[in-house]
């Protein structure tokens, strides 16, 4: 039976180019639209620009652009990353469409129509001199527990306290650096907590549909809190004016919260594809047979796993069938941070000439069906396709294509004999096998086994000595089975690896010169046929390209973000005051992560300060909140600058002796990057910086 599949990978935000991370998404869910096309399914694969929301207009603002020009100008670079990496959306839309505004303010209305939809007034912050509500990632100031400066206004990174940003002490815009004032305002709000939606969702989340981590992670938001009830709360929908995002009906001046209109958007692509063809999306949605299936990233389960499946349900409208979250990726063990030049830029790779078709093998062989990180790791990368796509895969056709040429006229012998025909037959074996695996999304044990078989496909070739073959006179028949063997099972593994590496599969089928390889083909013998002039199929990587791939990106290259200006010089002081900031190098003795905290580090430091009574060096213990951008392991041995005057703290997790000074953006979620400093060599502990 056929399939009908309506498959998206999250929609990304349009405030930037493409990271690595997305492409990983878009390989992950290409790599499984592409099997259920070879299978002869029908899918409708979309995506979308997610464009509104606050950061995005106010992104606008600073480059001096409409959103709506600012938003299609990041839409406009778009093609190149998706052509690049060979990743075959149908459609590529926009939340700003009309299509989705037109769906978004209907959701509403059947929410609305269900007594779902509250207001209530709430206080906000609000900067007087932007005039406009601050979204609390625009909020800082200290921390309300621990007292930390410029934490942001829902957590801080340093105690990982959790709060509401009225909370905070002196508390400031990080757009204007104005003391926000309370305000109150009429606001929207889904009521979750409604039995009928908590009922939906636990049945929705727990029936089998989701992976079963992700169910058990999302089973917490049913625990009743010390009131008796769900800790699913209702949801805030709506934004003040200003806002770049669609107006709400009956409600002037009211926008929805971005992530109210972003996985509808899903559903405009949807439909403006639809519109396109000449087919009724409405029709097609009605049908139960269509399959709903989200390729999603673990930080956005909630949305996706809770919101959005309400707000389709209460709706009167057909829920996701599929919710596939995948790790995030790291390099070299670390989260990546393309602004310290360890992350990868998918552009600058496909510009150093990179295959794509590389980083799609890499990934597949790396991903399995679990919400696990992946790591991208330069040297595993050169062995993974050097050794076993080139050295295994690729490797089998031109060890015979050669002699089929010359000595045959690139003809296949029809008859393969019979050891010949117990390797097909067993490579044939494992159709059912693969597609099974490539299916439950297990790529990574697909290509292991894909790549089993091709080490038999070696076996058989080194066991046949078709180089001796061709030099014995009356061994041309051996020859030419043994040869035709090998063609025969190269196109049986370029059907299992077609999934993975499309351009590839292309070129193979235009050397042998047959049509678009379906899974069905693996189930038939190409039989007596003449192939063509078998031509190189992929180089191998040269580990230089890696190198080059690693260095920093040039800072006006395209997807280098802008220099992070704009924060306020501080209040002018005289040096008296700053000497009495005692900095003093130290060296760091060991680190490690807190178990508990994902921004903090472990330092211990010397900082040249003697031995104690027992002739111990002294050291300090200093936490510092750098665990999103070094590894432990890089920081052992370096030096780095110590506020040593600094009076103690006592932390969550131990009394913290003094401070690591780094470079970084006041809002570092708007500006991520973090650098600590570093003395220069030579430098020895205990010397005071001044
Ligand atoms: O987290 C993000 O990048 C969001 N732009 C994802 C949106 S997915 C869907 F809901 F639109
Ligand atoms: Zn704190």
């Amino acid at each position: 039976m056929t399939r009908k599949l309506f498959v998206t990978t999250a929609l990304p935000y349009a405030n930037g180019p493409f990271h690595i991370g997305h492409i990983m998404e878009y390989i992950q869910a290409d790599i499984w639209v592409r099997l259920q096309r070879m299978l002869g399914h029908e899918v409708h694969f979309v995506c979308a620009d997610d464009a509104h929301g606050a950061p995005i207009m106010i992104a606008a603002e600073k480059a001096g652009r409409t959103p709506q020009q600012f938003v299609a100008e990041v839409a406009a670079g778009r093609a190149q990353y998706l052509a690049g990496f060979h990743i075959s959306f149908d459609h590529w839309h926009s939340t700003d469409a009309p299509e989705n505004h037109e769906l978004a303010r209907s959701i509403y209305l059947g929410l609305r129509a269900n007594g779902l939809i509250d207001r209530r007034t709430i206080e906000q912050f609000y900067d007087p001199d932007k005039g406009m509500f601050l979204p609390d990632r625009f909020i800082k100031g200290e921390c309300p527990r621990c007292g930390a400066k410029d934490q942001y206004g829902d957590n801080c990174e340093v105690c990982g306290a959790v709060y509401q940003p009225t909370e905070l002490k002196h508390p400031y815009s990080a757009l204007s650096g104005a003391t926000p004032v309370l305000r109150s305002s009429e606001h929207f709000f889904f009521r979750l907590s409604d039995p009928r939606c908590v009922a939906f969702l636990e049945q929705w989340t727990q029936d089998g549909r989701l992976q079963p981590e992700v169910a058990n992670k999302v089973r917490e938001w049913f625990q009743t809190g010390p009131d008796g009830r769900a800790l699913l709360g209702d949801w805030d929908i709506s934004r003040d004016a200003p806002y770049f995002g669609i107006e709400i009906p009956d409600a002037p001046g009211k926008y929805f919260y971005v992530w109210l209109d972003a996985p509808i958007g899903y559903l405009a692509s949807l439909k403006a594809w639809f519109t396109q063809n000449g087919r009724d999306v409405d029709a097609y949605l009605a049908d139960p047979a269509v399959e709903q299936i989200h390729f999603i990233g673990k930080d956005i389960v909630t949305f996706h796993t809770l919101f959005w499946p309400a707000t389709l349900h209460f709706s009167g409208r057909k829920v996701p069938d599929r919710v596939w979250v995948h790790g995030h990726l790291t390099v070299s063990g670390e989260k990546m941070s393309k602004s310290r030049g360890t992350g990868i830029s998918p552009l600058r790779y496909l510009e150093l000439g990179m295959n794509a078709e590389w980083l799609r093998y890499y990934i597949a062989a790396k991903l399995n069906a679990r919400v696990e990180d992946l790591d991208f790791n330069p040297e595993d990368f050169v062995a993974r396709v050097n050794s076993d796509l080139v050295g295994k895969y690729v490797n089998i056709a031109s060890r015979a294509a050669g002699f089929l040429a010359k000595r045959f006229d690139g003809r296949l012998s029809g008859d393969v004999g019979v050891e010949g025909r117990v390797l097909l037959d067993s490579l044939r074996a494992q159709r059912d096998a693969v597609r099974s695996l490539y299916e439950e999304r297990e790529y990574g044990k697909a290509l292991r086994e894909v790549m089993l078989l091709a080490d038999r496909v070696n076996e058989y070739v080194d066991r046949g000595k078709p180089w001796e073959l061709a030099k014995q006179p009356g061994m041309d028949a051996a020859l030419h089975d043994l040869c035709s063997v090998c063609i025969e099972a190269f196109r049986l593994l370029t059907i299992y690896l077609k999934p993975v590496l499309p351009a590839l599969a292309a070129q193979v089928e235009a050397f042998l010169h047959i049509e678009p390889l379906a899974w069905a083909d693996a189930a038939r013998a190409l039989g007596a046929h003449r192939i063509g002039a078998y031509r190189h199929l992929m180089q191998r990587v040269d580990a230089a390209m890696l190198d080059a791939l690693f260095e920093p990106p040039a800072p006006a290259a395209a997807d280098t973000p802008a220099l992070p200006g704009g924060e306020a010089l501080a209040e002018e002081i005289g040096m008296a005051e700053f000497a009495r900031v005692d900095l003093r190098a130290a060296r760091v003795v060991a680190a490690e992560r807190v178990p508990g905290s994902t921004k903090l580090l472990r330092l211990t430091l010397d900082a040249g300060e003697g031995a104690d009574a027992e002739g111990r060096p002294r050291l300090r213990n200093v936490f510092s909140g750098i665990a999103g951008a070094y590894a432990p392991e890089q920081l052992v041995g370096k030096l780095v600058v110590l506020v040593a005057n600094l009076a103690p703290r006592q932390m969550k997790f131990g009394l913290s002796e003094g401070m690591v000074l780094t470079a970084g953006h006041a809002d570092g979620k708007a500006h991520p990057g973090l650098y600590l400093l570093e003395p220069a060599p030579g430098a020895l502990p205990g010397l005071r910086v001044r």
